[in-house]
This record gives structure tokens, sequence and C-alpha cells, in this order.
């Protein structure tokens, strides 16, 4: 069998099983999705968003890019966090990093990779941002870690920057906003960041016509 027949194989199995546990499942979700989270996570194959928090189809809207990266003219992103907010209603927004993560590791590299550069410029930022924190921890594996946690944190900020949840936050005292960081290691999520309707953000990037 070849390796794309087994995913079509198991998922045969996977609605078999899905419709004799309960009948309903698929026909309720046809007409209706109304998740209460939007996920944004990092593409990496070892961090799924349903499987380690443990949800099901219909709980969960996501959009997954390298290293988590709320980037504001990125029009993928926007347009996800837009419906999201907008028309699903979502109460959570969860930026989940990973420790270790490849795209983290890589900006701070020095090799030209294509048109991945332009991609990690925006973590090279996040670095810039908090040099003297990072260049102040001893080894690289740290260093990487720690990056991860400051970079989710940089990409919540992110999202309060954006007049998308300015403008809910104002109307509608939502979404809750969460950084978390997701280890390898152990599986464990560790919640590092979070900010809600009302929390501070640098007057700057403040609307005040929403
Ligand atoms: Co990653």
């Amino acid at each position: 069998m070849k390796a794309y027949e087994k995913l079509l194989l198991e998922n045969k199995a996977w609605a078999k099983e899905k419709s004799e546990d309960d009948p309903d499942f698929f026909e309720r979700l046809v007409h209706v999705q109304s998740p209460e989270f939007l996920w944004i996570g990092c593409s990496d194959s070892r961090v799924p968003a349903n499987e380690i928090t443990g949800t099901n189809p219909g709980e969960i809207f996501v959009h997954r890019n390298i290293a988590n990266m709320v980037v504001h003219t990125d029009l993928n992103l926007l347009s996800v966090l837009q419906y999201a907010v907008e028309v699903l209603k979502v109460k959570h927004i969860i930026v989940c990093g990973h420790y270790g993560c490849g795209g983290v590791k890589a900006a701070f590299g020095h090799h030209s990779l294509g048109i991945i550069n332009k991609w990690l410029r925006n973590i090279k930022d996040v670095y810039r941002f908090h040099r003297e924190e990072i260049d102040a921890i001893d080894t690289e594996e740290h260093k990487v870690n720690r990056m991860v946690e400051l970079n989710v944190q940089e990409q919540v900020m992110n999202l309060a920057k954006t007049s998308i949840i300015q403008h809910a936050w104002k109307h509608d005292q939502r979404p809750h906003l969460h950084g978390w960081v997701y280890d390898l290691h152990d599986g464990i999520i560790k919640p590092v960041f979070e900010m809600e309707a009302g929390d501070h953000i640098d007057p700057i990037y403040e609307f005040d016509n929403l």
C-alpha cells in the first residue's frame, strides 16, 4: 500500500467509528459551525491543534503558519481573524507556539533560505526587541525556548494592535487572547501570556474611531 492510501483507509475507519459512537455526528456539523476558539499555531506536524487539546471537529477554527506569526499584512491571517471574530464570534483566540520551534531556530541563523527569509524577518524583529534578555541566556536551546515564549507574547500583542480586535473589544468585550507554549517533550501546554478587552496596549497602536 502506498503511504497516502493509508491515510484514506484510516479516514474511512475514523468516519465509521465516529458514526457508530454518535449517529448524528456528521449531520449536526453539516449545517453549522460555531467554534468558541480560534487557534493560531505553528505548521509543525507535531503540534496538531485538535489532538493536543482533545477537541472534536467543529470546536476550533484553525490557522497555522511557520512559527505561529501574526503579521499585520498577511491577508490569509487577517481573513481568518476577521471571519473568526466578526462572523463566528469566537470568545477566545489562542496563539500557540512550541519549544524547539524550527522557525524560531532558523531566525537565529544567517543562511539565506530564499522566500522564507521574508517570513523569518518577522521573528528576527522579535529578537531585536528582546536582544538584551536573549543574549544573557546561557545555551542555544534555552535562547530558542525563551524566544518561543517572547514570540508568542509579541504575536498576542500583534493581535491587539489590529482594528479587528480593538473593534470587538470595544463593542463586545471579547475575545480573550491567550499565548501558550506546547512542550514536545511531554505534550503539556504552558500558558505564558494573556490579554483581554480593556487591557493596555501601546497608545501609538490605538484607533479612536472604531
Ligand atoms: Co514551529
